[in-house]
């Protein structure tokens, strides 16, 4: 059976009246950027992050059997009615009913709330749209007991991709590997997997403060990114950079070497600005201080023989990367050096975290 084949739903005579689900979700962090995708969200290169712990998303899905044909659903988040969410979660419905043949059969209850501010600048969509394929799976497997474990993490992330690529690497942690690599056993363009070749114990526990230099809206959607690497000039040679440096990350991850963790992490990062740069239109998501904190981490770094390094999302926040044993100094510096470059001082320590689970 070909892999999307299997994620084809059964036909159930019989389904539920009424029900409630819900999932915790996280964040996650890439350390090997994806941007750029075709077809149905399907990435141009392999991509690898940190699952995070303390960013989440808790969604409650209540469903109620109704009568129509229609997608019947309300959103809210954190109690309030959010209409303005509505336009993106009937586009993702739209695009997973093929999966869930449930789907028109109810009026469902959307109610999610996010452990980090809203306006923090951290983009939600990784942690909403895999709480909420979770969800939808969740329901499925009360249709079907069999359902292996397997299975169900491997729908979940298929689905949730649908939703947002980066959704695919929140499911399972610490470290997820998602799109086609041929170094990398079982990874596939469709569904995250678990990264699954050893890992130094310095890598366990893995800290990451995010440091929130901009808590606006993005000005650049990600999906208008994605677009503009359709036509880019530097495309072809970006995507194999980033397959090549997935390569590199194995001996790295098994042997613990900090020193070319760095290198690589932060290339990713510039990198994919970098793209941001060059695309036509251009745009710069970077701010005056996100540029001011990377070069106060690079003097702390050479001055003090940290491994404390940075990445970026598609915006303007700095994650700052380091080990558990530096834990200590590395959030005394955060405190005397970076706090005041954050906007009203404000950031949030996160780690490296194990995935969703189940809250009801
Ligand atoms: O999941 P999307 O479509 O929002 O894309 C996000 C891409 C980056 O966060 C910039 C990189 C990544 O791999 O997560």
């Amino acid at each position: 059976m070909s892999l999307i084949a299997q994620f084809q739903p059964h036909t159930f005579s019989t389904i539920p009246e009424d029900g409630s689900v819900c999932w915790q979700s996280p964040s996650n962090i890439a350390l090997v950027k994806y941007w750029g995708k075709h077809g149905q969200q399907l990435p141009r290169n392999a991509s690898i992050s940190f699952t995070l712990r303390n960013c989440h998303t808790t969604t409650a899905l209540h469903y109620q059997k109704k009568e129509g044909n229609d997608f019947q659903f309300e959103v809210f988040l954190d109690g309030k009615r959010e209409e303005g969410f509505e336009p993106k979660i009937l586009k993702f419905f739209e695009r997973v009913e093929p999966y869930f043949p449930f789907l028109r059969k109810y009026m469902f209850q959307i109610e999610t709330s996010n452990s980090f501010p809203h306006s923090s600048g951290i983009a939600s969509s990784a942690s909403g749209m895999s709480a909420l394929a979770l969800c939808l799976l969740s329901i499925e497997r009360s249709l079907t007991p069999e359902m292996t474990e397997d299975f169900f993490n491997q729908k979940a992330s298929f689905i949730a991709r649908l939703g947002s690529g980066s959704a695919s690497r929140s499911i399972s942690g610490p470290l997820v590997v998602w799109g086609t690599h041929p170094k990398v056993e079982g990874s596939n363009d469709l569904f995250g997997i678990e990264y699954p070749y050893p890992v130094h114990h310095r890598f366990k526990n893995y800290q990451d403060t995010i440091l929130l230099v901009d808590k606006g809206e993005k000005q650049v959607s990600s999906t208008l990114g994605h677009d503009l690497m359709n036509d880019h000039p530097y495309a072809q040679n970006r995507f194999a950079e980033a397959n090549k440096n997935l390569e590199k990350l194995q001996p790295i991850f098994e042997g613990g070497i900090l020193s070319e963790f760095i290198k690589i992490v932060e290339s990713e990062a510039l990198q994919l600005h970098a793209m941001m740069l060059a695309s036509d239109p251009s745009f710069i998501l970077m701010k005056p201080n996100t540029l001011e904190i990377i070069q106060r981490i690079r003097t702390f770094r050479e001055e003090t023989g940290s491994n404390a390094c940075f990445t970026l999302d598609a915006g303007a926040n700095v994650h700052l990367l380091y080990p558990e044993f530096e834990k200590e100094r590395v959030q005394d510096f955060i405190e005397n050096q970076l706090k005041s470059l954050c906007a009203n001082g404000e950031f949030i320590h996160d780690a490296a975290g194990m995935g969703a689970f189940k809250i009801g």
